[in-house]
C-alpha cells in the first residue's frame, strides 16, 4: 500500500522503515530539513539497534523516502499516519499543537479518500479533533472528499523498536468504520503471520488503552522502587524478594526491576497527561499520583546515597557517572534518570565525570550550560581520582568491567549502583564499599 508518514523521530522512523521492509511505498514527512536531508544521504539521526541498515537498505530500493513536502506526501498516501511528538504542555496535559498541525495540513491537501491514522499518545477524544480539524480545512476550501480518522497507538520500545514493531504483541486499531478497519488489517498482514495480533475497537478505548498501559507499567516500577527502599531499612534484600514474588504467575518477573527511578519521553509525560485528563472528568487517579510522586523522589536515590557518605556540600569532590541515556539501547535522553543525580550532585558543587556508549552527542547539548559535567570517551577514563561511581543506565559493557581497574582507578572505591548490575558480595569481597538498590 501506498503510505505517508508525518513524524521522523523514533515512532515514525520506526514505522516508515518497517512498513517499507514489508514492501508498502513509504514517503515520511518531517518539518526539520536537516534532518530529511541527512535521511535522504543516510544519516540516521537517533540510535536504534538494527534502524540504519534497513533504513538504507529500503531508501535504496524506492520504497522509502523522505521529504518536508506535505502535499506530495498527503498526494502519494493511501494512508496518512501522524507520529509527531505530543510533548506534556504546561499544565501536564498533552500539547496537541503538533497532531492538529498535521491534521490541518492534511486538510488543505487531501484529493481523494484517505484513512488518516493517529500513532501518536493522545488523550481520548483527540480523534474528534483531529477530525474536525480536517473537515475544517475541508469546507473551507469547499471539498467534500471522504475520510476516516483511526487511531493506533503504537508500544513500540526503545531500544527494541525494530523488533517490537516487527513482531508485536499486539496491534490496536480503533475505527468505527468496516472500510478504515479494512485498510488497517491489509497494511499490519505481514506482521501477523503466526497470528492475529489484531484487536479492533472503538476508538476511545484505543486511545485510552495506551495511557492505561503505559500508567500500569510506571506504577510497577514505582511499586517496585519503594518495596527496594523498604528493603534496604529493613535489612531484606530486593532481588530475593523479586524473584519470590515474581514466581507468581500473577505477578511475573517482567518489568519488576527497581532501580534509580523511570524517566524516557513517554511513561513521565502519559502519567501526568493521564492525571490530568482524569481531573477535567472531576477524577483523581491516586494510584497513578503516587506512581509518579514515588518516581520523582527515586531519581533522587543516586545523590541521596551520595550525601549519605559525603554530607550535604560535595565541594571538591568528582564523581563518575557510567550512563546517560534513560535506559540502555537508546540514546533517548528525555527525563534520564542521571539528569537529577548531575543536577543534584553539581549544585551541591561536585563535578561529575560521565561517560555513555552512545548518548553523549545528545547529552553534550543538553548538559552544554553545566561547567562542572565533563564526558569521556572512556568508560575507564572517568573513573581516575573520582570519590566514587556512580550507574544510572544498565548497558551491557557495564555489567562485566575490569573491577581490579575500577578499584584501582577510583580514589575512593564506592560503588552506587541505580541499577542492581553487581552482587554486593563479589563487590565486598573486592574491596568495594558498595551499595545498590534495595540489596541487603
Ligand atoms: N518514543 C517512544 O518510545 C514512543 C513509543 C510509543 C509512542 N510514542 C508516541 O509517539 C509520538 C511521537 O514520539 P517520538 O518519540 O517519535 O517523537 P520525536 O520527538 O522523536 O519525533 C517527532 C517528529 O515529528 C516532527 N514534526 C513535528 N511537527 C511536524 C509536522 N507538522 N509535520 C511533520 N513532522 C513534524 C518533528 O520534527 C520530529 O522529527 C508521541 O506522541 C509519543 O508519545 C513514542
Amino acid at each position: 500500500m501506498r503510505v505517508a508518514i508525518f513524524g521522523t523521530g523514533y515512532v515514525g522512523l520506526v514505522t516508515g522503515t518497517c512498513l517499507a521492509e514489508v514492501g508498502h511505498d513509504v514517503v515520511c514527512v518531517d518539518i526539520d530539513q536537516a534532518k530529511v536531508d541527512g535521511l535522504n544521504r543516510g544519516i540516521v539521526p537517533i540510535y536504534e539497534p538494527g534502524l540504519e541498515p534497513m533504513v538504507k537498505a529500503n531508501h535504496a530500493a524506492s520504497r522509502l523516502a523522505f521529504t518536508t513536502d506535505a502535499a506530495a506526501a498527503i498526494a502519494h498516501g493511501q494512508v496518512v499516519f501522524i507520529a509527531v511528538g505530543t510533548p506534556p504542555d504546561e499544565d501536564g496535559s498533552a500539547d496537541l499543537q503538533y497532531v492538529l498541525a498535521v491534521a490541518r495540513t492534511i486538510g488543505r491537501h487531501l484529493q481523494r479518500p484517505t484513512v488518516v491514522v493517529n500513532k501518536s499518545t493522545v488523550p481520548v477524544g483527540t480523534a474528534d479533533r483531529v477530525r474536525a480539524a480536517i473537515a475544517g480545512e475541508l469546507a473551507a476550501r469547499g471539498a467534500e472528499i471522504d475520510f476516516d480518522v483511526v487511531s493506533n497507538p503504537e508500544f513500540l520500545k526503545e531500544g527494541a523498536a525494530i523488533k517490537d514493531f516487527m513482531s508485536p504483541d499486539r496491534i490496536i486499531i480503533g475505527a468505527d468504520d468496516d472500510h478504515a478497519i479494512d485498510v488497517m488489517r491489509r497494511i499490519y498482514a505481514p506482521f501477523q503471520r503466526t497470528h492475529e495480533r489484531v484487536m479492533v475497537m472503538d476508538v476511545r478505548s484505543a486511545e485510552l488503552t495506551k495511557y492505561a498501559a503505559n500508567a500500569m507499567l510506571a506504577t510497577r516500577v514505582s511499586f517496585m522502587n519503594e518495596m527496594a527502599n523498604l528493603a534496604e531499612a529493613l535489612g531484606a534484600d530486593i532481588e530475593q524478594v523479586r524473584r519470590g514474588i515474581g514466581a507468581d504467575p500473577r505477578i511475573g518477573y517482567h518489568f519488576l526491576y527497581p532501580g534509580a527511578g523511570y524517566g524516557g519521553s513517554c511513561f513521565p509525560k502519559d502519567v501526568q497527561a493521564l492525571m490530568r485528563t482524569a481531573s477535567e472528568h472531576k477524577l483523581s487517579m491516586r494510584v497513578v499520583e503516587a506512581a509518579e510522586t514515588a518516581n520523582q523522589l527515586q531519581k533522587l536515590r543516586l545523590s541521596q546515597k551520595v550525601v549519605a557518605r559525603y554530607g550535604e556540600d560535595l565541594a571538591g569532590r568528582t564523581f563518575a557517572l557510567w550512563g546517560l541515556a534513560f535506559k540502555p539501547n537508546t540514546d533517548d535522553m528525555r527525563e534520564a534518570p542521571s539528569l537529577a543525580a548531575i543536577a543534584e550532585l553539581t549544585r551541591r558543587g561536585a563535578r561529575v565525570r560521565a561517560h555513555d556508549p552512545v548518548a553523549m552527542p545528545r547529552a553534550r547539548q543538553i548538559l552544554a550550560a553545566n561547567t562542572a559535567v565533563e564526558f569521556c570517551d572512556d568508560m575507564y577514563q572517568v573513573l581516575g581520582g573520582a570519590d566514587g561511581l556512580l550507574v544510572a543506565t544498565e548497558w551491557k559493557v557495564f555489567r562485566a568491567p575490569d573491577f581490579q581497574r575500577v578499584h584501582s582507578l577510583l580514589k575512593t572505591p564506592l560503588v552506587i549502583d541505580g541499577r542492581n548490575l553487581y552482587q554486593p558480595a563479589d563487590m565486598r569481597s573486592q574491596g568495594f564499599d558498595y551499595e545498590g538498590i534495595g540489596r541487603a
